[in-house]
């Protein structure tokens, strides 16, 4: 575990997609909720394909009912993250999930969460910061519900909005009013794009919703004048390895883009998306890229400095994780 003590950024984690398989089996236990179909043989989360996935996931998140609850969740995720090396992360939380969209439950989630946050900020050096992302494929107007709790909760905390879900349902345009909505609010915008769509939606993601990030963006490797408009304009992509290659997007380590794209002048991250449905960690992430193309500890200190640049947070913040990073330890 060479990497797992380097200082890291991550921009990309799905809250209840980094929950363990063994905590969500807890939780089920304890209320009496049959999900074993979710599982494996061992104990691990078990689908098919990506929108098997998202079913799963679902199905998982279902037995996640209360602000304790989450509040229990955040506080195994940081956990996690922190023994990793993670030093400040950023998390995608959905209000579908919190509370139905209702603003009040919302803000009961919310606070349950960010208590955690600030007490494993105290703890074990971790800051984290909430995106909220709508869910593409419960269509546009849930996103709205989703985008008006958002800019609600707008602050030091909650500091973007994005989408995720289902990538073949809709086009980025069905969201513009969610995203035109978390914009006038003063949230910086993220959106899934170019993982399951082709270079188009990454097109569309930035024409449309007018994102400053993209969430894995690697397809755009298909078109290289896309990829040069990319490096132009400093578009940050999320990219996580460790799931495009769980989920079969490329066949190896050795076949991600993300290599090709960072030589082509294109701003790479590494996050882990899911990292216990695809048997992945930031540590592992590290050591995996490491081996596949040579990265060295200049080369994670440069993703990592890009991450932190391109993070939502305010500039004290930054100011604070920069000195971390300068001086580790
Ligand atoms: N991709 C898209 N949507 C999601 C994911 C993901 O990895 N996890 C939870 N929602
Ligand atoms: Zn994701």
């Amino acid at each position: 575990m060479r990497w797992q003590a380097f200082p890291k950024v991550e921009l990309h984690l799905h809250l209840e997609g980094a929950a363990p398989s063994a905590f969500i089996r807890g939780l089920a236990a304890e209320k009496h909720v049959d999900i074993h179909k979710v599982f494996d043989q061992d104990g691990n989360y078990a689908f098919r394909d990506f929108v098997h996935f998202l079913q799963v996931y679902e199905v998982a998140t279902s037995v996640l009912q209360s602000p304790e609850d989450y509040a229990r969740l955040t506080r195994a995720v940081l956990e996690q993250s922190a023994e990793n090396g993670v030093i400040y992360c950023e998390t995608f939380l959905s209000p579908d999930f919190c509370g139905g969209g209702d603003v009040a439950a919302w803000r009961e989630y919310l606070s349950a969460m960010q208590e955690v946050a600030t007490q494993a900020e105290a703890k074990d050096g971790i800051t984290l910061r909430g995106i909220i992302t709508c869910i593409r494929h419960f269509g546009p107007e849930q996103a709205r519900t989703a985008a008006l709790c958002a800019a609600d909760t707008v602050g030091d905390f909650i500091t973007g909005f994005g989408i995720a879900g289902d990538e073949g349902k809709g086009r980025p345009r069905d969201f513009l009013w969610s995203f035109d909505c978390a914009r006038e609010a003063g949230l910086r915008l993220t959106a899934h794009a170019g993982e399951w769509g082709g270079p188009q939606s990454v097109r569309e993601a930035l024409s449309d919703l007018r994102v400053e990030r993209i969430g894995h963006g690697v397809r755009a490797i298909e078109d290289l004048a896309l990829v040069d408009e990319l490096a132009e304009r400093g578009v940050v992509l999320e990219c996580c390895p460790g799931s495009n290659v769980a989920l079969g997007l490329y066949p190896s380590w050795q076949d991600h883009p993300i290599e090709k794209l960072r030589a082509r002048g294109v701003k790479v991250t590494v996050s882990t998306d899911d990292p216990p449905f695809f048997h992945t960690d930031m540590t592992r992430e590290f050591d995996e890229l490491a081996r596949a193309f040579g990265w060295q500890a200049e080369d994670f200190a440069e993703i990592t400095r890009t991450a932190l640049d391109a993070a939502f947070c305010d500039e004290d913040t930054k100011a604070r994780i920069e000195k971390r990073l300068e001086t580790p330890g």
